[in-house]
This record gives C-alpha cells, sequence and structure tokens, in this order.
C-alpha cells in the first residue's frame, strides 16, 4: 500500500465511525496555529484511548506528554463525572495551548497540566492511577514505565505511542537513540513481571507506526495466568 491508500482509508473509517467533535479540531488548528508539530494521535487511535477508558471503568488517568492537548481532551471527555487526568508537558508553550484549548472544551475543572520534564514531575504525583499514556520523550521509555508500575493501581491500563516509527524499531541498522528507547520500553514491557503487554502497527494519517498496550500485574486477571 501507498500513503495514498492508507491516508484514504484512515479517512474512511474515520468518517465512517467517529462523531466531529470540534473541541478536537479547534485544540489541533490551535496547535498549528502556534507551530506546534502536527504529531498528536490520530483521530481514530483518541477513540481507542476513549474506549479503553470506558470498558475498563477508569477515573483517574495519567498522561506523560501533553503537546497542544488533543489526547488530554479526548481521554478528559470519555471520564465519567469526578474523573480526573494529569498531564505533563515538557514544553511551558505546548501546555499553554494545550491548556486553553482544554478551558475552552470546559474541561479544566478535572484536567490538569503540569509543566515540567516527566521524571522529574513524575516523583511528585500522587497515584493511584487506572490508565497511563505515555507518549513523550521516546529515550525515557523505560524511565515513564518504571513510575508507570508504581503509579498505577493493580490491573491499571498502560499505553504507550510510537513504538513502531516506521519500521525502525525493527531495523537492526538503526541507530536512533529514540528507536532504541522504545526498544528498551518493549524488552521491559516483555520481561518485567509487572507488565503483561501486546503491540499493534498503524498505519493511519500518522504514518507508519503503533501502540504497545499493557495491564500492570496484580489485579486478578493478571495473577490468575
Ligand atoms: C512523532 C510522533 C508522535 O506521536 C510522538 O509522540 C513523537 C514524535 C513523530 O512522528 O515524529
Ligand atoms: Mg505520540
Amino acid at each position: 500500500p501507498t500513503p495514498a491508500d492508507w491516508r484514504r482509508t484512515d479517512a474512511y473509517l474515520s468518517e465512517t465511525l467517529l462523531e466531529r467533535d470540534d473541541a478536537l479540531e479547534r485544540a489541533v488548528a490551535d496547535q498549528e496555529a502556534a507551530g506546534l508539530p502536527a504529531i498528536e494521535v490520530s483521530r481514530l487511535s483518541a477513540k481507542l484511548l476513549q474506549l479503553l477508558i470506558r470498558i475498563g471503568r477508569v477515573e483517574r488517568v495519567l498522561e506523560i506528554g501533553t503537546l497542544g492537548g488533543f489526547s488530554a481532551i479526548a481521554m478528559a471527555r470519555a471520564l465519567p463525572d469526578g474523573g480526573r487526568l494529569v498531564s505533563i508537558e515538557a514544553e511551558t508553550l505546548n501546555a499553554e495551548i494545550a491548556r486553553r484549548s482544554i478551558a475552552r472544551a470546559g474541561l479544566d475543572d478535572r484536567v490538569s497540566v503540569i509543566v515540567g520534564r516527566a521524571a522529574d514531575v513524575l516523583p511528585t504525583v500522587d497515584g493511584p492511577f487506572d490508565l497511563i499514556f505515555i507518549d513523550a520523550d521516546k529515550e525515557s521509555n523505560t524511565v515513564y514505565l518504571d513510575h508507570a508500575a508504581r503509579l498505577g493501581r493493580p490491573g491499571a491500563i498502560v499505553v504507550v505511542d510510537n513504538v513502531v516509527r516506521a519500521g525502525r524499531v525493527a531495523d537492526p541498522a538503526t541507530e536512533d537513540e529514540q528507536v532504541a528507547g522504545v526498544r528498551r520500553g518493549l524488552e521491559m514491557l516483555a520481561r518485567d513481571p509487572r507488565f503483561d503487554a501486546t503491540a499493534l502497527q498503524t498505519l493511519d494519517a500518522k504514518g507508519w507506526d503503533g501502540i504497545a498496550l499493557a495491564v500492570l500485574a496484580g489485579s486478578d486477571e493478571a495473577t490468575a495466568r
């Protein structure tokens, strides 16, 4: 398939399955206007995060990497009344754009954006969380997974974005530090008994990439194996 094929298919699936969400579209428009990169999750992936929140009866979400707030808004919209989302963002400008879009969506009562490097902020965050979405600098994925295992409740859902990187994850010739970080994260998900994980490739408007999905040990389901 060519990029035109998978973009057309992504558009078809999005148009067929998703309702237009003006808060999400405006967040993306503002992000672009502010010069932030267009690397938010796809609309269909955002819907997957929303479904995981509903399926898992998630009430508390931790996001690592806010960017312009697109995924935070999507996830916060799927939370029940009283739900909370904490999102950590290293770039002050990104956090400002995100906060504005979150407030405009009427979600500032349930979403807080903390500015700082996640490795510094995470030790100060209070859990437990029911879902942790890791979508920041890929070099630090193992650090973030370690915090996720500590801050997630037993049986919590962990999602890691960008685990395929146009196939470079499986290319032995790649020396990219981000890809090395992705690989270390996947190896940790495989070997560390706190996680039970899989990964799926995605081919969509964002190109060829993938997400890893894990459940934290400690729930009945995870310990029954
Ligand atoms: C890229 C995409 C992402 O979703 C991300 O979190 C970081 C980088 C990229 O395509 O470069
Ligand atoms: Mg990402």
